[in-house]
């Protein structure tokens, strides 16, 4: 838990940090929207060494050009890949332009497999709960694939496309619950009010497909990382604090 979205960032670039001085040729998970956007602030502020590293982003609008301005192509170039000395050559989007989405989809599982797949993942959470665009009903072992968006999601990212929910493309490749469970380490960030209930229920409640990123329970290496807006929810909130107080895991984190 930490007081607001600044610390929440900055707690998270921390960790990532760490992972990449600990290991320059990681293969690192990437996730857009507004919550990552401070992330890759600070990470470009960082003077880290990208140039070995490998990244795969979790999901794709489809019909979306790389090139326009709401791609998530787009989005990490702007935010992340032009600040830092990353070669773009490996950085990896599911191409939502493709002609044959089935195609995409297998070809993207296979270069994360080539790659030894990915060391740590960043996420946000929906307000349905999904994390990348596995919205509620995605199969618990559910890989890379082409995925309709609720209501809700479409809500949610309007403020990038002019408000309207119906101009937010109504599909998207994403990797599948599958594929994020299988990253070594995963790492969920959340910032805000309106994401206090679905974190208490993706934490706190059962694991359910309704629910994707409560499949993350089942993960034994998964970090949340809250602001006190997104925590409010929570009912154990005595132990978290206790943990990332006391647990050395912690150590070096409790000032970011
Ligand atoms: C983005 C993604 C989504 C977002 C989630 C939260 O690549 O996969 O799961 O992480 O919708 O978005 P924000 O941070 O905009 O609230």
């Amino acid at each position: 838990m930490r007081p607001d979205a600044e610390a929440v960032a900055a707690l998270a670039a921390e960790l990532m940090a760490s992972r990449i001085r600990a290991n320059p040729g990681s293969v690192l998970g990437l996730a857009t929207g507004r919550t990552m956007e401070r992330v890759y602030d600070r990470l470009a502020a960082m003077d880290l060494d990208f140039s070995n590293c490998r990244s795969f982003n979790l999901d794709e609008y489809i019909g979306v050009p790389a090139q326009d301005e709401h791609s998530y192509r787009h989005y990490m170039d702007e935010h992340l890949f032009r600040r830092v000395n990353i070669v773009r050559a490996n950085t990896h989007v599911p191409d939502g332009m493709a002609a044959d989405l089935g195609a995409e989809a297998a070809r993207y599982e296979r270069l994360i497999r080539e790659a030894g797949g990915i060391d740590v993942q960043l996420l946000g959470i929906g307000e349905a709960g999904h994390i990348g665009f596995n919205e509620p009903l995605s199969a618990l072992m559910s890989r890379t694939r082409e995925k309709a968006l609720t209501p809700v999601t479409r809500r949610q990212n309007a403020a990038m496309f002019g408000g309207d929910p119906d101009r937010v493309p109504a599909r998207a490749l994403t990797m599948g619950v599958g594929t994020i469970l299988e990253a070594r380490e995963l790492l969920l960030l959340a910032t805000g009010p309106a994401k206090a209930e679905i974190v208490a229920k993706a934490v706190e409640g059962p694991i359910t497909a309704m629910i994707s990123a409560s499949a993350l329970q089942l993960h034994p290496r998964c970090k949340v990382v809250l602001d006190e807006a997104a925590a409010s929810s929570l009912t154990q909130r005595e132990y978290y604090d206790w943990v990332f107080q006391n647990e050395p895991e912690w150590e070096g984190y409790r000032q970011s």
